[in-house]
C-alpha cells in the first residue's frame, strides 16, 4: 500500500515498520529508537538474529557520535556519501541496541542518496534498514516485489524503481586498512583514488566466521534452480537468463538482463528477473556467465553464485 512521506515518518516515529526506497534496493525501515520495531523486522523477514542491520543516517556527523575509535571518515564520506557505501565501525555499544549489532562491537552505517530516503531521515533520525525481502530471497527493487513478499497492505513509500539495483558495498576498517566485506554497487577500483589503494575483497573461507555475518547465508535466491554456464555453446534448449545483445538457440526461452554493453542497466534488472522466473513458474534456469566479471558485473556475478549455491 502506497503511503506518503508524512505518513511514513509518522508510522516510523510511532514504532512501526515501513518499506523505504533507496538508490540500491528497497529497505524495511524501523527507527533506531524502537527496539520492538527492530525485532519486528527480524520476524517479518525470517532473519537470523545473528545477522546485524545497517543504520541509515542523513549526515556523517550523526555517525561520529556513536564511534568508539578516532577514525576519520571524511575522505570516504566526501566522495561516496550520500551513496551506495556502507562502513562497519567500532561503536560505543551502550549507544546502539545489541539487536541492531547482533551483539558485535561494531555497527554498519550508510547515508543513502535516494531523495525520498534523505527527506525521510531528516524527519525521523537514524533508521535501521535491511533489504525489503524475505530472508534468503532476491532483494526488492520496486513496489510490487515488496507486495509479493509482505502483502498488498504493507505500507510502502514508493520511490519507483531503484537506480542501482544491487546492495551497497560494505567496508570494514581492520589493521589500519579498509577491506570490502560485501561486494556491492561500488567496485574495489572505485575506491583507489580516494584511499590510495584498492581495498581487498574478503571472501568467506570455509570453516571461518565471515567478517560480514550475512555472507554465511544463502541469499538472493529464486525458487527456481539456477545452473550457471561458463559457456552457452552446448546449449540447445531451456530457459536462460542472458543478454539482449547476444543470440541464443531459437528453442531457448530468454529472460534478458539487458545488453552487455550497459552493465549498470543489467545490474539494475537482476532482482526483477530473478523474481520474474519464479512468477513464470520456471523450475530450472540456465544463466549465461560468459562475461567479463569486473566492476559492477563482478558484484552481479557474486550475487548469481550465491543465488545458485
Ligand atoms: O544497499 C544496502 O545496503 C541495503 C539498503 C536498504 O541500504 N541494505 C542491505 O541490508 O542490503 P541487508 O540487511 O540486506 O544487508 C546488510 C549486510 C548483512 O550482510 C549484515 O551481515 C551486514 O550488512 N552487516 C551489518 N552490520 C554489520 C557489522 N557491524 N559488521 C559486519 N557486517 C555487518
Ligand atoms: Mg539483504
Amino acid at each position: 500500500m502506497r503511503i506518503s512521506l508524512e505518513e511514513a515518518a509518522n508510522l516510523l516515529n510511532s514504532g512501526k515498520v515501513v518499506a523505504v526506497p533507496t538508490e540500491t534496493v528497497y529497505g524495511l525501515a524501523a527507527s533506531l529508537k524502537y527496539p520492538q520495531a527492530i525485532q519486528e523486522i527480524y520476524t517479518l523477514k525470517g532473519r537470523p538474529s545473528n545477522n546485524p542491520l545497517i543504520i541509515h543516517v542523513a549526515q556523517v556527523k550523526e555517525i561520529y557520535f556513536y564511534l568508539q575509535d578516532d577514525i576519520n571518515l571524511d575522505a570516504l564520506a566526501d566522495v561516496f556519501w550520500p551513496g551506495p557505501m556502507t562502513l562497519a565501525l567500532p561503536v560505543k555499544t551502550h549507544l546502539i541496541p545489541s539487536i541492531v549489532r547482533a551483539d558485535l562491537p561494531t555497527a554498519a552505517f550508510r547515508i543513502p542518496a535516494h531523495p525520498l530516503a534523505q527527506k525521510l531521515l531528516h524527519l525521523t533520525g537514524p533508521l535501521v534498514m535491511p533489504s525489503a525481502n524475505l530472508s534468503g530471497r532476491p532483494s526488492s527493487t520496486q513496489r510490487s516485489h515488496i507486495e509479493n513478499d509482505f502483502g498488498v497492505s504493507f505500507p510502502i513509500l514508493d520511490g519507483g524503481g531503484c537506480d542501482k539495483g544491487l546492495e551497497s558495498t560494505i567496508l570494514l576498517h581492520r589493521l589500519g586498512k579498509w577491506e570490502i566485506i560485501r561486494q556491492g554497487a561500488l567496485s574495489p577500483e572505485d575506491f583507489q583514488s580516494t584511499l590510495g589503494y584498492i581495498p581487498l575483497v574478503q571472501n568467506i573461507t570455509p570453516g571461518e566466521k565471515p567478517l560480514c555475518p550475512g555472507q554465511m547465508y544463502r541469499h538472493y535466491a529464486p525458487k527456481a534452480k539456477l545452473k550457471l554456464l561458463n559457456s552457452c555453446k552446448d546449449l540447445t534448449q531451456g530457459t536462460v537468463i542472458g543478454f539482449s545483445d547476444r543470440s541464443y538457440p531459437s528453442k531457448c526461452l530468454l529472460f534478458a538482463l539487458g545488453p552487455l554493453s550497459q552493465p549498470d542497466l543489467i545490474a539494475s534488472n537482476l532482482y526483477a528477473i530473478l523474481r520474474k522466473i519464479d512468477e513464470e513458474g520456471c523450475s530450472e534456469v540456465y544463466v549465461d556467465m560468459d562475461f567479463l566479471q569486473t566492476g559492477i558485473l563482478a558484484t552481479l556475478a557474486e550475487r548469481l553464485y550465491k543465488a545458485a549455491s
